[in-house]
């Protein structure tokens, strides 16, 4: 067991973390306060490569592995979750659902304008009443022969308004069960196809959320990823790659809250010392520390599973779970320690206690996870 990152992989690190402090710091609160999507910065981030960073280089990526992704969303969710969320479902839903299940008509023309970040993805699964039970489509995907007419709502889309390119899952044999599902690639401007307004949310506030509307949309055949009623599982694989990423989040969340109430510990005085100097602070920031090195570990060895080839599900399942209930506890406590300061926006740390709670929430609940990990377990 080797736990020494590579040269490349400190780099891609370092790269990530100068680039959170230098350009997403500075506006990130304003963003927050109205709901401003980070559209500069996700500019300059496709100039870096970190749009499709484990996209191979012939299709506009970066040909990186999963190890320095989770290094790079831990970084940027360090300062912004709302910036990272957009990396992450671009890079571990969509460029990788493509270049992994795709053809070569989908990975010329969708992988890498979306690779290259010149475009930008969005994963659409969730429907009004389908969010945790996935295999309740109601959006239909009616093959009409050299078509399919789509038809049906799909909810809480991360990207929703800035993407252009959108993999949705829908319904086309319901006969079949899950076995009828497909996995259809619609873009932005197709007839029929419209976006609701940005949801008003408690956390993640830049990132743009909302509902989608198919009505008669009229998609070519060569748009379905993957054989007739491959959709669903195409949906569950690629959730076990988006998951490391969010877990990844969630690391980022808490150790960004994790530092600043370390530093703020050692400023703030109280009973004529540093409150670093109270065993009741200390024994808090232990626990912090504690907790979230473990959860980097189960996020770094379940990219470290994707990386090898070898199985992840239920490795990315237990480092999303454990990672979100520690961003969550890290964050309320990080708040705590600040004391009335962690109560306002400028300390940073009531955003990232916002943003902790939708990674226990989006893809894949903290019930999901303990359904994969049990499964998993009990075989
Ligand atoms: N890989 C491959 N196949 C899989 C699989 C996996 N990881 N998981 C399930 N399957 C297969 C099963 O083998 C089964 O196939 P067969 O019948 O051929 O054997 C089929 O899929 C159906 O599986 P289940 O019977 O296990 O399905 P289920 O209805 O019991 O549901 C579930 C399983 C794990 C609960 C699943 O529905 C699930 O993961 N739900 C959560 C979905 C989710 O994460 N939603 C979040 C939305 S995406 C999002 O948030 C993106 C964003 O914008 C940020």
């Amino acid at each position: 067991m080797y736990f020494q990152l590579s040269e490349e992989q400190e780099m891609i690190r370092k790269a990530a973390r100068d680039f959170a402090q230098t350009e997403l710091k500075p506006g990130v609160i304003d963003r927050d306060e109205h709901q401003r999507f980070p559209v500069e910065q996700i500019k300059m981030l496709s100039e870096l490569g970190f749009l499709g960073m484990m996209v191979d280089t012939k299709y506009n990526g970066s040909g990186l592995d999963a190890v320095s992704y989770v290094l790079a969303m831990e970084e940027l969710s360090k300062v912004d979750a709302s910036t990272s969320v957009v990396v992450s479902v671009n890079n571990s839903l969509v460029c990788f659902g493509i270049e992994k299940y795709g053809n070569d008509y989908q990975k010329e023309k969708f992988l890498k304008p979306l690779a290259s970040g010149e475009k930008i993805g969005a994963f659409c699964l969730s429907e009004p009443e389908a969010g945790s039970d996935a295999t309740s489509q109601k959006t239909t995907a009616i093959d009409m022969g050299d078509h399919y007419l789509i038809n049906g709502v799909k909810n809480w889309i991360t990207n929703g308004i800035s993407a252009s390119i959108f993999i949705v899952i829908a319904q086309t044999d319901t006969s079949k069960g899950h076995r009828g599902i497909n996995a259809i690639i619609i873009e932005k401007g197709m007839d029929g196809f419209t976006a609701g307004p940005k949801e008003n949310k408690l956390g993640i506030r830049g990132s743009d959320t909302c509902s989608l509307m198919f009505n008669d949309v009229k998609v070519p055949k060569e748009n379905r990823i993957g054989e007739d009623g491959f959709g669903f599982k195409f949906a569950m694989k690629t959730l076990e790659g988006g998951r490391i990423g969010i877990a990844a989040q969630a690391v980022g969340i808490a150790s960004g809250a994790y530092e600043l109430a370390l530093n703020y510990s050692k400023e703030r005085k109280a009973f004529g010392k540093h409150i670093a100097d109270h065993q009741a602070i200390q024994f808090k920031l232990a626990d912090m520390a504690t907790e979230i090195e473990a959860a980097r570990l189960l996020c770094l060895k379940a990219a470290w599973l994707k990386d090898n080839g070898l199985p992840y599900a239920q490795a990315s399942s237990m480092a999303k779970l454990y990672a979100s209930q520690i961003a969550m506890k890290t964050t309320v406590e990080a708040v705590q320690i600040h004391g009335g300061y962690g109560f306002v926006k400028e300390y940073h740390v009531e955003r990232l206690m916002r943003d902790a709670k939708i990674t226990q929430i989006y893809e894949g609940t903290s019930e999901i996870q303990k359904i994969v990990i049990s499964r998993e377990v009990l075989k």
